[in-house]
């Protein structure tokens, strides 16, 4: 990574000093890193290997110049995957027995995460690293996995979508969106109770152990399904596959039959409906990653909401929850702090549209979350206070913002 434009000139003490980010993301990489091949998000809180995770951990070791280590973290992420594709999203790699009884297997979770592996590899390969075939394959059986999920009840296109087993499966495990699945309302002691038995309703596919359904947690999530979307879009990238192509067109037609009007973002598709299913959370404006048009309303409409102060704006980065919602909490875990690694991907998405303007607020504001929290998990969207584990190495992401410049980025035709 170079020093980009987004380090600081000393006028604003809000962001840090030329190099300082750099050097402290590397900083932060190292110390995370293990010999095993693969990055902890944290050495305190998090301390073995998550799957979405080490895919933002590939992107920042790749831009760091070191694709070696960007490999052997995807190599180590698929090391214990399924004969059926089935990736789960944590590896105890020291402590194989921890939660075994929990997830009745040793070593590895019974759930999977966003399979953000497509965008690793890409990544990757735009960097001028073309990844192995191999891995190239392990990402699409992963991808297929997810395709071949039994599917709601639920008519086309929507019922087209996947559908996720839990609630941790998104990444966003105290997102609002799950409140009506939880008796009595969200409290933090009810909903960690709920999500452990939400572990027993699990339904796994008799021969080969993965998930298959959740009669208690029927879900579509459109920010899940524009992740899967997306990661297919960018495998596409590497290989030929009718199967994730087609996927692609329905998830987008989906999720815009999901699209509601008034809330200005879509919804989620569960069974039975549940209220909470349409609180505004930002990781339901993802789909923005697979829109194809820069100028459209609902682009613009949707990266309006990121950047404005009275929906989801502020100088740290978009919040996680619409600051309008009941649910609003600035500091509370998945319920409206900012998440560097959500943040990484709308800039992405402003520059693949080539809206500028948002690309930079995009990156200005999470470089200055990341510099003002000292590397947390995720912050407060307005003054940058530490959320969750500090240093968390998905904050790292800044630095990558950091480095690079938009001349390469098209200007929109409709750029504001
Ligand atoms: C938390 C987050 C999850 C992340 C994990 C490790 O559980 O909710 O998204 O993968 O921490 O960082």
């Amino acid at each position: 990574m170079t020093t980009g434009q987004w380090a600081g000139d000393g006028t604003d003490e809000t962001l840090p000093a030329p190099g300082d980010l750099q050097s402290r993301a590397r900083a932060v990489m190292d110390a995370h890193w293990q010999a095993e091949g693969f990055t902890v998000p944290s050495t305190a809180v998090y301390p073995h290997q998550w799957l979405w995770d080490s895919c933002f951990h590939a992107v920042i070791w790749a831009g760091l110049g070191e694709p070696d280590r960007a490999l052997l973290e995807l190599e180590t992420l698929f090391a214990h995957q399924a004969d059926d594709g089935f990736v789960p999203h944590m590896t105890y790699w020291r402590d194989p027995q921890r939660h075994a009884g929990f997830w009745g297997r040793p070593l590895v979770s019974g759930i999977t995460q966003p399979p953000m592996y497509g965008h690793a590899l890409a990544e990757l390969a735009r960097r001028g690293h073309r990844p192995p075939g191999e891995l190239v394959e392990r990402a699409r059986a992963g991808l297929h996995h997810l395709l071949d999920r039994p599917r709601l009840d639920l008519p086309p296109p929507v019922g087209e979508l996947v559908p996720v087993v839990h609630p941790w499966e998104t990444g966003c495990d105290n997102s609002p969106r799950w409140d009506s699945w939880c008796p009595g309302g969200f409290a933090l002691d009810r909903w960690y109770e709920r999500k452990g038995d939400l572990v027993a309703s699990i339904e796994y596919d008799r021969s080969t152990g993965s998930p298959r359904v959740n009669p208690a947690f029927a879900v579509c999530p459109a920010g899940f399904n524009a992740l899967v979307a997306f990661n297919a879009a960018e495998l596409l990238e590497l290989v030929d596959d009718q199967r994730l192509a087609m996927f692609l067109d329905r998830a987008k037609a989906g999720i815009s039959a999901l699209w509601d009007d008034d809330l200005g973002c879509a919804v989620d598709a569960s069974l039975p409906w549940r209220e909470s299913s349409e609180v505004r959370t930002v990781d339901a404006l993802l789909e923005l990653l697979v829109h194809d048009h820069p100028g459209s309303r609902i682009t613009s409409h949707l990266f309006a909401q990121l950047r404005h102060p009275g929906c989801f704006g502020g100088p740290c980065g978009p919040a996680g929850v619409h600051r309008q919602e009941a649910a609003f909490d600035p500091r509370a875990y998945w319920r409206g702090g900012a998440w560097p690694q959500l943040a990484y991907l709308f800039w992405f998405a402003a520059r693949r549209l080539g809206r500028r303007a948002a690309a930079r607020w995009f990156a200005a504001a999470c470089i200055r979350g990341a510099y003002l929290s000292g590397f947390a998990e995720y912050w407060d969207p307005d003054t940058g206070a530490p959320g969750g584990a500090v240093p968390q190495s998905w904050a790292a992401l800044a630095a990558l913002m950091a480095g690079e410049d938009d001349e390469d980025v098209p200007a929109a035709g409709a750029e504001r």
